[in-house]
């Protein structure tokens, strides 16, 4: 189902030609900086694995500071950190497999009016084969990790939240544009807004030296991406009836809060398989103690696109509100 482009707003945008100078530039520069191409082989043969390290940074668990959590047992505690690191490799995978990558292929396939320039195509193909190769980045991560240590008994995890979240306002539009623009929405948001969730490892020196490798790399591509989608957004909305616009800007800081909050429906399951009491109670006090229940802080891609497309007017959100 196409989204359909309203007459009326096609005349009215006849004149609002879109500039495709930045994504011209963006992709001619799409060959020397793709960290597909420049960093294969660090990805390919990693440096050693350091046992003693962590797998995922302590301070990013909700129930860091639970006497309980505090109380366990340093072996079921390197576990938890284990599936803490596995839960945010499958976070970024669900985001590019789910959300972002069946939306590149339908705007490359002529679903969505107003995407019709050489240069934004060929920006948007250039992102979908990074993506990909985000994805294999992730995973072979995530393969080594399970082999080192030798990973069993993981819990079926649930879908990550931000997905939920997705599937959840699907299931209320009653209309296939609705959940066609839903999709671009959360497309857009994870563009402009996952550098901010990469960047939460990607510097970090206290955890495997590759658990912040691969953020810190799939960052370098995600920083293209973002200004990428913030002018395939902008030749989108020219073509948007009124109805479809105001959809858009309802749906961004739905879609921005599914980015960013806490996924509290992964933590029972892994501190139960880590074999660590009381894992709903531990989880249960975290939510209710929590002040924002934000795992992001960071608005700053969100505030970026709200400046550019020139929405600050009609977007009904706080994007200063818990940001760092
Ligand atoms: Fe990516
Ligand atoms: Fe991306």
């Amino acid at each position: 189902m196409t989204i359909v482009l309203d007459a009326s707003v096609h005349e009215a945008v006849g004149d609002r030609e879109i500039d495709e100078s930045v994504l011209r530039r963006i992709a001619d520069s799409w060959p020397r900086r793709a960290t597909v191409r420049t960093d294969l082989d660090r990805i390919s043969a990693p440096e050693e694995y350091d046992r003693a390290l962590p797998d995922y940074p302590e301070h990013l668990l909700p129930f860091a500071e639970h006497p309980r959590w505090l109380a366990a047992e340093p072996g079921q505690r390197q576990q938890v950190l284990t599936m803490a690191w596995l839960v945010y490799n499958e976070r970024v995978i669900a985001a590019e497999e789910h959300v972002a990558n069946p939306t590149f292929a339908k705007i490359m396939h002529g679903h969505f009016p107003g995407a019709d320039g050489v240069h934004l195509k060929r920006a948007v193909q250039q992102t979908h084969v990074d993506e990909v190769w985000h994805t294999y980045m992730h995973m072979i991560a995530m393969q080594r990790t399970r082999e080192v240590r030798q990973v069993t008994g993981e819990p079926r995890y649930p879908h990550t939240v931000t997905f939920r979240r997705l599937q959840e306002a699907q299931a209320r539009a009653g209309e296939a544009w609705q959940r066609d623009l839903l999709k671009l929405v959360w497309t857009t948001v994870s563009e402009i807004s996952v550098n901010a969730y990469l960047e939460l490892l990607s510097r970090d020196e206290t955890v495997q030296p590759l658990h912040a490798l691969v953020p810190r790399l799939h960052a370098r591509d995600e920083a293209a991406h973002s200004s990428v989608m913030v002018e395939v957004a902008k030749a989108l909305y020219v073509h948007l009836n009124a109805e479809q616009r105001r959809a858009f800007v309802d749906t961004l800081p739905k879609a921005l809060h599914a980015f960013v909050e806490q996924d509290f429906a992964v933590w029972p399951g892994i501190l139960t398989a880590a074999g660590i009491e009381h894992a709903e109670e531990i989880v249960a006090d975290c939510r209710r103690a929590s002040g924002s229940n934000l795992l992001v802080r960071d608005f700053s891609g969100i505030r970026r696109i709200v400046r550019e497309m020139e929405l600050d007017e009609l977007v009904d959100y706080d994007f200063g509100a818990g940001a760092e």
